[in-house]
């Protein structure tokens, strides 16, 4: 059946617009129509990269002909003005994380486009991957039992020259935060999205190497509503940098993920399909998944996200990842800087 592609633009052409080209360019749902920089020549050359249109005045891109849907791919302090631009002109939105860096802004842009009559989906591409994808399975099943643990670890690293590649990294006005909002913020989102909502965090953040004001290593220890607990560890200061890892215990089963392997699978009542994933999941992909180097991943997960919106616009397919849903990753980080800040725990729920 053939699909009417959804018309996107992209508004920031930097690092990871590679990444929204690719998976736009590639996607069965979508098509690139044009593409907009505060920085005209770096739209230009970009847009010549992907056989796009690259247009000078934000005024003119949205008026587009064919423009349905935008990516967000600006610095993350500054998504809020584009979106809530975008979807007074009556584009759909597929915004990077984090969705903004406050809660304030991020209400502005759900009520907006809730407003506007606009889709606003968040991006956290890591949901995508296949170990991610069984452990959910799982947990959706029952199989774990009662939940009893949900960690993870990101101990990564970035030298000083990524923190120097653009003045809004690792800034509070424009970067929100350091390695837990910037990097982190991925890692919260499989969190909540395996482990559910958090009730109370104890955060504690610092700064071990890098020349910036915000943090490079930051601390949790979290009560889930469900009453599982778990600790989060994020940095940016661990040579060489290392694969993520998930850790989900319960009461009848256990998982780990590193990257994107299954480094345990265990439960205690073992189906026949539990070897297959075992061994489906004992192989990783070639890159770092961005342990080591910020663009270290491939666009694979950004497409999905491109192909979701673009059949949320067309059949009213469930977003995958809503404004709403963003939106908790933001609330859980700015708790443990809160958290940090006092010394005290915060209670969410
Ligand atoms: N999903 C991921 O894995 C992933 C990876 C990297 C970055 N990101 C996110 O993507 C966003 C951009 O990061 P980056 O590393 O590409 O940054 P970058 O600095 O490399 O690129 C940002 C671009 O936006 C442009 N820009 C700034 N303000 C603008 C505005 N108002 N309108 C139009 N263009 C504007 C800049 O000129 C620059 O070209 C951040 O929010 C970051 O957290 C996500």
């Amino acid at each position: 059946m053939s699909f009417d592609k959804v018309g996107f633009g992209i508004i920031g052409t930097g690092a990871v617009a590679a990444a929204h080209a690719m998976a736009i360019t590639n996607s069965e749902f979508a098509n690139l129509v044009a593409v907009y920089d505060v920085v005209p020549e770096r739209a230009r050359e970009f847009a010549a990269k992907y056989n796009a249109v690259a247009v000078d005045s934000f005024e003119e891109f949205l008026k587009v002909p064919g423009l349905e849907a935008v990516t967000v791919a600006t610095p993350s302090g500054f998504h809020h003005d584009p979106v809530v631009a975008a979807a007074k002109a009556g584009k759909h939105i597929l915004c990077e994380k984090p969705l903004d860096i406050t809660l304030e802004k991020i209400d502005d842009m759900i009520r907006v486009c809730q407003e506007q009559q606009v889709l606003l989906a968040a991006i956290f591409q890591s949901r995508f991957k296949g170990a991610v994808v069984e452990i959910r399975k799982a947990i959706d099943e029952g199989r774990f039992g009662k939940l009893v643990s949900v960690s993870a670890k990101q101990l990564w690293f970035r030298d000083e020259s990524y923190y120097k590649s653009a003045s809004w990294r690792g800034t509070w006005a424009v970067d929100g935060g350091g390695a837990l909002m910037n990097q982190g913020s991925h890692t919260v989102d499989l969190l909540l999205y395996l482990g559910g909502e958090i009730k109370k965090v104890c955060g504690h953040t610092a700064n071990f190497v890098h020349d910036i004001e915000v943090e490079d290593t930051a601390f949790a220890r979290m009560d889930y509503v469900n009453g599982a607990s778990g600790t989060l560890e994020v940095s940016t200061a661990c040579q060489p940098g290392f694969p993520v890892t998930i850790e989900i215990t319960g009461t009848k089963g256990s998982a780990i993920m590193k990257a994107d392997t299954l480094a345990r699978w265990c439960f205690a009542e073992e189906r026949p399909e539990d070897e297959e994933i075992r061994n489906k999941y004992a192989e990783g992909s070639k890159t770092s998944g961005g342990a080591s180097a910020a663009m270290d991943f491939d666009y694979r997960g950004h497409m999905l996200h491109v192909d979701n919106l673009a059949r949320a616009i067309r059949n009213g397919e469930e977003l995958i990842l809503s404004g709403k849903d963003g939106r908790l990753a933001v609330e859980f980080i700015q708790a443990v800087y809160t958290s940090s800040r006092s010394g005290m725990p915060v209670i969410l729920r």
